[in-house]
């Protein structure tokens, strides 16, 4: 059997795409699915083997799924030290990444044989969870700690993992006013195969129905007004 035959993206459009993704090679495939679903949020998993030792990774296919429980979901490629932990203690630590430690999370990313440690090599502290064995990152603005609920198989290669927070850690730096404060705790993002931090925010207001009907859908944009927000590095 030969390879199959895939399409390969046009430099230019001169139209929309309109893409059956089974006609490009998953390698572009990928690139066009991780730019557009974009900023993604990391999930800077840290898990523990059987024997103790310790293994952290950066994971962007992640996202809270539930809050009542608060329940998260993250997919791992392949069967990586993070999927062969988790089948062995079935626990795990999010930790978030600001920007003063995204080098270190860069770091972490490096493909490593098993008893290597990502902690010591990226320059991290561990503190201890409390609720679960792996370490969480010193330093983090934020953790959750996990129970694993499950790993399902998802497409060719990833498996999802679907985890219940058990305890949450919040730095006091970035709580204000009973919340976190959204221009304090700025984590990075992914964008594409790049990192964002944080930029322009504005705020929108929700009509209600009766609203909607009353001004028609000619005028519903209006009702929303949007309205900027400071720019979280200004000093007001
Ligand atoms: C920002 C970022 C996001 C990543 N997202 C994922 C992901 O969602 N799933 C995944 O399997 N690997 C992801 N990776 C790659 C893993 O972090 C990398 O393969 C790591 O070596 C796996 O480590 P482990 O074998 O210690 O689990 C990402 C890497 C970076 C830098």
């Amino acid at each position: 059997m030969g390879q199959p035959e895939f399409l390969a993206p046009p430099r230019r459009l001169d139209a929309p795409l309109g893409l059956d993704p089974a006609s490009w090679s998953p390698r572009d495939v990928y690139h066009l699915h991780t730019a557009l679903i974009t900023p993604r949020p990391i999930a800077w998993v840290s898990t523990r083997s059987a024997e103790g030792l310790d293994n952290l990774a950066p994971h962007s296919y992640f996202n809270a799924v539930s809050d009542d429980p608060p329940m998260l979901m993250f997919s791992i490629e392949g069967k990586t030290d993070t999927w062969r932990n988790l089948q062995e203690v079935p626990e795990f630590v999010v930790s978030f990444v600001t920007s003063a430690l995204a080098e270190a999370m860069e770091i972490s990313a490096v493909r490593m044989p098993p008893e290597e440690d990502e902690f010591a090599w990226a320059g991290l502290g561990k503190r201890a969870a409390e609720r679960v064995r792996p370490a969480r990152v010193a330093g983090a603005a934020a953790a959750l700690e996990c129970t694993l609920d499950s790993v399902t198989p998802v497409g060719r290669r990833n498996h999802m993992v679907l985890g219940r927070v058990v305890r949450y850690h919040v730095s006091e730096a970035v709580w204000r006013e009973g919340r976190v404060d959204p221009s304090r705790y700025r984590p990075i993002g992914r964008l594409a195969g790049h990192y964002c931090e944080q930029g322009r925010r504005f705020r929108m207001r929700r009509p209600e129905f009766a609203a909607l009907r009353e001004h028609g859908a000619a005028g519903a944009a209006r009702l929303t007004e949007r309205t900027p927000l400071p720019d979280p590095d200004s000093t007001e």
